[in-house]
């Protein structure tokens, strides 16, 4: 492994490559959400969840570290990133020297529970120290479609990666530190087997709402509108995350209402945004619609884009020229991330000149919410290799294409244009 070498000089992580290729040969095991309930629900067992993180952590991390170690020499060797891997590797390091502990003593469990907090704290900068990276990297070495593209590939697997194993960190410790959550004494750690969405959405909008007046002085109403195509009339309930489904709202809630309050300054009064919440047979479904003026189809790909976002470096960010609605640029693409975590997805479609609609799909059935986790193999191999090639659809020329007879050649053109 590449940055194995410098960790090499320090003694204690000096196993590290032996164990991220013991444990990148298992594929991670995706949990279900029913999974989720049944590590949590009355019988819960600390000592099955133990034996099973502590196999789980390890194979998720070291999946995701061979993949970090085929990122791009210049991106891999920024202050940033090699920070990034010493906590992976620490991490690593402390999770694998559980596997020889006894599960049915009690202190190792604790002990365990004490680690995954560490652990977690750890890694509670990760997203920017890593857009710090990528920044350092770009304003080094620019970006050309094909890193572009590598780059999106990797971090969008990376995110995952930690989404998923702070979900797993998360119950662990929120289902078997032995309190109840006064606030939601339904909830099984972090999942709401009866997540009702339209609430959500209302906590969103205010808190979104709360920020936007903050800034503008002023913020568009909401109008919600629910369809149960299952229980006609009833309210809207599924098995979710509802942290989960809160940043998602709240990332789309501060965009439609930054776009709405800009494009309608001069106005008297601002349109609403929409939103509508619809459960089907498959789909639980929310668009969100704003009348902020839209974006153009050609720049829509790019608004997901780690590499081209217009974020400014988070350590150089000068909050008084950032409304405090926009951030990073991370926004969307985390969003979509979470959505696409249990199978679900975020889509934008916008009318330039009018408005975006932003949606967001999940699964309706919980049975169909299982987490969509990363595995590093060949074909994931395969597009760190990638070299550029050429596109195999014509590009469009820049100029008009020159049909005369007397613009054939350069030459000629300037014998041509002499003559006049
Ligand atoms: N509803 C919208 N209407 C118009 N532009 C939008 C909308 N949502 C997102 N955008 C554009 O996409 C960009 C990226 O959004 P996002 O990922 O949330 O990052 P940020 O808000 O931090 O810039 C925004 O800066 C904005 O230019
Ligand atoms: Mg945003």
């Amino acid at each position: 492994m590449r940055f194995a070498q410098f960790l090499l000089k320090n003694g204690s992580l000096a196993g590290i490559p032996k164990q991220v290729e013991r444990f990148s040969k298992f594929s991670p095991s995706p949990l279900s959400m029913k999974q989720f309930i049944d590590f949590g629900s009355a019988n819960a067992c600390e000592k099955t969840s133990f034996v099973f993180l502590r196999q789980e952590l390890p194979v998720r991390l070291a999946n995701i570290m061979k993949e970090i170690d085929y990122l791009p020499d210049k991106l891999l060797g920024t202050p940033s990133v090699k920070l990034l891997t010493s906590w992976y590797s620490q991490s690593l390091m402390e999770l694998v020297d559980f596997l020889e502990k006894d599960p049915d003593d009690k202190d190792v469990l604790k002990n365990f529970t004490q680690t995954l907090v560490n652990i977690r704290n750890r890694h509670n900068n990760v997203v920017p120290t890593m857009a710090q990276g990528v920044l350092e990297f770009k304003e080094a070495f620019g970006v050309d479609p094909v890193t572009n593209q590598n780059v999106q590939y990797f971090l969008d697997r990376f995110y995952m990666s930690r989404i998923s194993t702070r979900m797993l960190m998360n119950q662990h410790t929120l289902i078997f530190d032995g309190s109840v959550n006064p606030a939601h004494p339904k909830h099984i750690g972090s999942i709401d087997p009866s997540c009702d969405v339209v609430e959500v959405v209302k906590d969103a909008y205010e808190t979104s709402k709360m920020l936007c007046e903050q800034y503008y002085l002023t913020s568009p109403d909401m109008e919600i509108k629910e369809v149960n195509s299952k229980s006609p009339g009833q309210p809207i309930h599924i098995v979710y995350v509802p942290s989960h489904l809160y940043h998602m709202l709240f990332e789309l809630f501060k965009n439609a209402m930054r776009a709405t309050v800009e494009t309608h300054e001069t106005s008297p009064s601002l349109p609403p945004i929409k939103v509508r919440v619809s459960l089907g047979i498959e789909d639980l479904t929310i668009k969100m619609s704003d009348k902020g003026g839209g974006v153009p189809l050609r720049k829509i790909e790019r608004l997901f884009s780690y590499m081209y976002t217009t974020a400014p470096s988070p350590v150089h960010v000068d909050m008084s020229r950032n409304a405090p609605l926009a951030g990073f640029g991370y926004g969307l693409p985390i969003s979509r991330l979470y959505a696409k975590y249990f199978q679900g997805d975020l889509q934008l479609y916008s009318m330039e000149g009018y408005g975006t609609s932003a949606v967001i799909y999940l699964k309706a059935l919980s049975s169909e919410s299982v987490e969509r986790l990363p595995v590093f193999n060949k074909s994931a191999l395969r597009h760190y290799q990638s070299t550029i090639e050429a596109d195999d659809w014509c590009m469009p020329s820049k100029e008009p294409k020159k049909l005369g007879k007397y613009e054939r050649t350069q030459g000629e053109m300037v014998k041509h244009k002499n003559t006049f």
